[in-house]
């Protein structure tokens, strides 16, 4: 017998701060009806700089949280978490679809010329046994030069998306792809993307930079089955919840949001 679809059933996202927002906005102009809940750990953040065990037990708090309060898919808008706990996720809710975040190196050794791809991810990212792995499988004798990019995500949660200092530290990390001349490169953490302009001025305008943020909120739709539950969009903050709203209504241009406190784990 088929039981009524829950109305409070929803599809939970988080990021260890606002990078998973390059999803959710995806997500949201994909799925107008859904219900959506997105929480940001910014006590935490940056989780680039955590270890594989502190990544893993905030994800599994967090995914705890999501599902007490209605989802039933997962979507783990955090190339960092990916990379550290997606597999202990599964382990854990073996019925539950989670959507990982990993770059597309597939989609970089299709558009690569030279056979030569830069990869920019957050330093745990870069460290991973899981980025390595997906390197050998999919790299089919391409050149990957991986770049762990410390700070970066620091002056993105501070706000800062021009200063003089962000645009120094980005011509740094990107020093080894131009010394390399890749022509391709993929922005493996979901923050990146708000400051792509940066990565473009720093890598040169022939570099193509490729996201990653489109292919994770169509595979989350493709996992999704709509029902009756009515839309919404919640999001939650382990942070301070007026700091991230001003942070929204500035950058993504969105008002009036409702951000909550998850106090969870402080
Ligand atoms: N946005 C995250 C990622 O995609 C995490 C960044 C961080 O907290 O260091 O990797």
């Amino acid at each position: 017998m088929l039981t009524d679809p829950s109305p409070r059933r929803e599809i939970g996202i988080f990021d260890s701060g606002v990078g998973g927002f390059t999803v959710l906005r995806e997500l949201h102009a994909m799925l107008p009806t859904a219900r959506l809940r997105y929480l940001a750990d910014t006590a935490y953040a940056p989780y680039g700089n955590r270890t594989p065990d502190e990544i893993r037990a905030r994800s599994m708090a967090i995914s705890e949280h999501l599902i007490a309060q209605g989802a039933e898919l997962i979507v783990v808008a955090c190339n960092t978490a990916t990379a550290h706990a997606i597999e202990a996720l599964r382990a854990r809710w073996p019925a539950l679809p989670f959507v990982g975040t990993e770059p597309g190196i597939k989609p970089a050794v299709a558009a690569t010329r030279n056979g030569c791809i830069g990869l920019l991810a957050t330093p745990a990212t870069a460290a991973s046994a899981r980025l390595r792995a997906l390197i050998e499988r999919h790299a089919n004798g391409r050149e990957v030069i991986v770049q762990g990019c410390p700070g970066v995500v620091d002056h993105i949660e501070a706000g800062d998306l021009d200063s003089i200092e962000l645009r120094a530290l980005v011509e740094r990390h990107c020093e080894p792809l131009r010394a390399a001349r890749v022509d391709t490169a993929l922005l493996g953490c979901t923050h990146y993307p708000l400051i792509e302009p940066l990565w473009q001025a720093a890598l040169g305008p022939d570099v193509k930079l490729l996201r990653i943020e489109t292919a994770v909120a169509r595979r989350a739709v493709d996992l999704w089955t709509p029902g009756t539950e009515s839309p919404a969009l919640h999001v939650e903050t382990s942070g301070d919840p007026a700091t991230l709203r001003r942070w929204v209504e500035r950058v993504l241009g969105w008002h009036e949001l409702d951000v909550q406190r998850w106090p969870a784990g402080l």
